[in-house]
C-alpha cells in the first residue's frame, strides 16, 4: 500500500508562527507533527510515501530529509492549496493503480493506524474513513451513518451537523477515488473537497465504511490544539535523562536530551527538554516541551511549547504558551521602564 501525506496549505489559523514555519513542522513533544504521520503510515505497512508540499516546500524537504525512513519518500508540489481532493489529482502518477492511505499532515492520533488498515483490508471497501465523536462538529467534515454504521452522507463543516461524528483526517482508498476527484466541482470555498469525492463514491454505488477511533485524535489547526496534542503525547512518554543535573530535582516523568544542563532548578514531568539546553534557577512544570538549544533562566514555565533556540530570562511565570524559534524574552533593563515588544503580525501577548 502507498501513502499520500498532505503537507501543503498556509496554516492561517496558526499565524504568526506559520508566517515563517510550515504548520506541519510545529513540534509536539519536540517532534514535528508531520513525523507522527510518516511513522504511522510506515507502521501500517506503506513503503512508498508521497508528501504533498506547497509554497514552503524547502522547509518540509529539508526537515524530512534530516532523518532516515524505512520507506521511499517522494515530494509532490501542489502550489496553492486547491483542496484535499486536488492533491489526489496531482498525485495521480505517483498513486498509479494502488490502494493508498491519505493522511493529513497536521493530524495526530493515539496508537497509530494499523488497526484501521486491518479493517480496510478485511472489509475491502472502496474507501474506509476514520470517525470520532466531537463536541464541535461544525469545525470538521461530518458523517451521517445508517443503522449498520455505514456512511450515508458526508458534509464539510455543516452549520447544522447531522451527527457529532467528525471525519478524522486519515482515509483509506482504492483507485476509484481518482475518478471521483475528477468528477466533482469546487465547493463554495473554491476547493475540491475530499468529502464531496467520497460522497460521489457513495452516490455511484461504491461502498464506504467507517472505523471509529477509540483513543484521542487531534487536528493541530489552532494553538490550543497544539498545546492539547502536546499534553496527550507527553502523558505517554517514558522518562530518560541524558543531561547533567546540578543542585536540581526532577519529579515525575521527564525526558532530558544530551548536552543539556539543569542548574539549581526544579523539573516536574511529564515534560521534555531537548538537547543542549541550559536551565538555570528555573522551574519547568508539567506538559512543557522545550526544544533544542534553549536557554531558560530565572523563569517558571508550565503547559507550554517552546521551540528551538529561545532565550528566556527572568520572565516570571509563563503558562499555556506557544513560542516560536529563536524568540528572546527578557527584562527591560532600560528607561523608560515598562514592557517593550517587537511583536510580529498577529502575535498575541497576554500580560
Ligand atoms: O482534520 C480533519 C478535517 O480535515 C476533516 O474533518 C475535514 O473533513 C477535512 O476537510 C479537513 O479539514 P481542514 O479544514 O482541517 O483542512 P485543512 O485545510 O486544514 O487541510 C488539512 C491538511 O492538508 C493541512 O495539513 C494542509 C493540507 N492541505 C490542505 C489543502 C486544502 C494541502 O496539503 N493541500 C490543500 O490543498
Amino acid at each position: 500500500m502507498k501513502a499520500l501525506i498532505l503537507s501543503g496549505g498556509h496554516g492561517t489559523r496558526l499565524r504568526p508562527i506559520t508566517h515563517s514555519q510550515q504548520k506541519q513542522l510545529i513540534p509536539i513533544a519536540n517532534k514535528p507533527v508531520l513525523f507522527y504521520a510518516i511513522e504511522d503510515v510506515i507502521e501500517a505497512g506503506a513503503r512508498e510515501i508521497g508528501i504533498i508540499v506547497g509554497p514552503n516546500k524547502d522547509q518540509i524537504i529539508d526537515t524530512v530529509g534530516s532523518r532516515e525512513w524505512d520507506a521511499g519518500i517522494e515530494f509532490i508540489f501542489q502550489g496553492e492549496p486547491a483542496g484535499l481532493a486536488h492533491t489526489i489529482l496531482i498525485a495521480e502518477d505517483f498513486l498509479g493503480e494502488e490502494e493508498f492511505i491519505m493522511y493529513l499532515g497536521d493530524n495526530v492520533i493515539k496508537g497509530g493506524i494499523t488497526r484501521h488498515s486491518h479493517s480496510f483490508r478485511d472489509l475491502d471497501p472502496d474507501s474506509l474513513v476514520l470517525l470520532t465523536q466531537v463536541d464541535d462538529p461544525q469545525r470538521f467534515g461530518v458523517a451521517d451513518l445508517d443503522e449498520k454504521g455505514r456512511v450515508k452522507r458526508l458534509v464539510e463543516k455543516p452549520r447544522v451537523p447531522p451527527s457529532n461524528y467528525a471525519l478524522v483526517g486519515i482515509y483509506f482508498f482504492k483507485p476509484a477515488i481518482i475518478e471521483a476527484c475528477k468528477s466533482i466541482n469546487p465547493s463554495w470555498r473554491n476547493e475540491l473537497e475530499i468529502t464531496d469525492a467520497i460522497q460521489w463514491l457513495i452516490d455511484n454505488g461504491h461502498r464506504v465504511e467507517a472505523s471509529v477511533v477509540d483513543g484521542w485524535w487531534k487536528d493541530t489547526g489552532k494553538a490550543e490544539d497544539i498545546l492539547e496534542a502536546n499534553r496527550l503525547v507527553l502523558d505517554e512518554m517514558r522518562p530518560k535523562n541524558d543531561g547533567a543535573l546540578r543542585g536540581s530535582r526532577i519529579f515525575g516523568r521527564a525526558v532530558i536530551g544530551k548536552g543539556s544542563s539543569i542548574e539549581n532548578s526544579e523539573i516536574k514531568g511529564p515534560c521534555i527538554l531537548g538537547e543542549d539546553c541550559i536551565i538555570r534557577d528555573s522551574y519547568i512544570g508539567p506538559y512543557t516541551s522545550i526544544n533544542d538549544g534553549c536557554n531558560i533562566e530565572g523563569t517558571e514555565i508550565e503547559d507550554s511549547v517552546i521551540m528551538e533556540g529561545c532565550t528566556i530570562s527572568n520572565a516570571g511565570r509563563i503558562v499555556e504558551s506557544l513560542i516560536g524559534k529563536n524568540v528572546v524574552i527578557g527584562e527591560n533593563g532600560r528607561r523608560p521602564a515598562g514592557h517593550r515588544f517587537i511583536a510580529g503580525d498577529n502575535s498575541e501577548i497576554l500580560l
